[in-house]
């Protein structure tokens, strides 16, 4: 495949950042390990691979602003370009020893997502798409599965903890989808989720309340291979919110219409446990 030179930079970056995790990774119990929040975990690991990234592309587009996890938005002289940076996805996977992590770079050019790389060091597979120009793993074209019918489809998802997010809904939904599909993953990095679902082994995918550094470079990885990307409801995705839920056009139509389900039967118990409440 012929790659852009800034896809170039962006996949050198996202090389570079995923061999400091990976040395950081062999000697996990000696790093330094804070607590943003409630089972919200950075390292030094995350802060060593994020230093790398934005040396990396401030040093070829100085002008270039950033929205990264850990330092949080970087004002850029260019009003027009943004790049998106998780250093590590997947953090928790990382220090209990998962190799399920990435580094997530996406390029924003007035508010469009138009590049991300996804790249997974602990496997080796990179994962690259560009606006118009499909959707790769390791030079590989990819697509979204073939895949119609709800039996026989595989579907990855992310998971508020209790006390953070809506876990209440999210427990609907599980059991609308785990009861009409072969199965439901959670792998702990929405990332690669997402590079998944374009690469075809994820039939689906759906999750609330994502960072737009979980999401942006993995949606244009799956609009690239050929997949809708959307809100939960169906609407129109957008980033900087980060609800979204993907596939292929038959599944994800029916992964939405599953999820309209689950808040369909939430909000009639939550009426009906009303009318207890009240006749009590
Ligand atoms: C997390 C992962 C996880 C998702 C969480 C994210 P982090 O990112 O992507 O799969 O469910 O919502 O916060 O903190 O490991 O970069
Ligand atoms: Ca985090
Ligand atoms: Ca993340
Ligand atoms: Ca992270």
């Amino acid at each position: 495949m012929a790659r852009s030179a800034l896809l170039n930079v962006m996949t050198q970056a996202a090389m570079k950042a995923g061999r400091s995790l990976v040395r950081d990774f062999g000697e996990v119990q000696n790093l330094q390990v804070s607590v943003k929040g409630p089972a919200d975990f950075v390292s030094n690991a995350d802060t060593r691979s994020e230093e790398i990234v934005f040396k990396e592309l401030s040093r070829v587009r100085p002008d270039w602003g950033f929205l990264m996890e850990e330092r949080g938005a970087i004002e850029g002289r260019d009003p027009q370009h943004r790049w998106i940076v998780d250093p590590l996805d997947g953090t928790t996977n990382f220090l209990h020893g998962i190799p399920n992590f990435a580094v997530s770079i996406a390029l924003e050019r007035d508010g469009q997502i138009v590049a991300g790389v996804v790249f997974n060091p602990a496997q080796d597979e990179l994962f690259v798409a560009e606006k118009g120009g499909g959707a790769f793993v390791n030079d590989r074209r990819i697509r979204v599965s073939a895949r119609t019918r709800l039996p026989e489809a595989l579907f990855g998802t992310g998971a508020p903890f209790l006390g953070r997010g809506d876990h209440a809904g999210f427990l609907y939904e599980f059991r609308e989808v785990i009861s009409e599909t072969a199965g439901i993953r959670r792998m702990g990095a929405a990332s690669l989720d997402l590079a998944y679902v374009a690469a075809g082994r994820f039939d689906g995918f759906w999750e609330k309340a994502l960072k737009p550094w979980d999401v942006a470079a993995g949606s244009i990885l799956v609009r690239e291979a050929g997949g809708f990307v959307t809100d939960m409801a169906g609407g129109k995705f957008d980033h900087v919110v980060g609800d979204i839920a993907c596939g292929n056009e038959q599944l994800h139509k029916a992964l939405v219409g599953l999820i309209g389900d689950a808040t369909r039967k939430r909000a009639a118990a939550a009426r009906a446990g009303a009318g207890t409440a009240a006749a009590a």
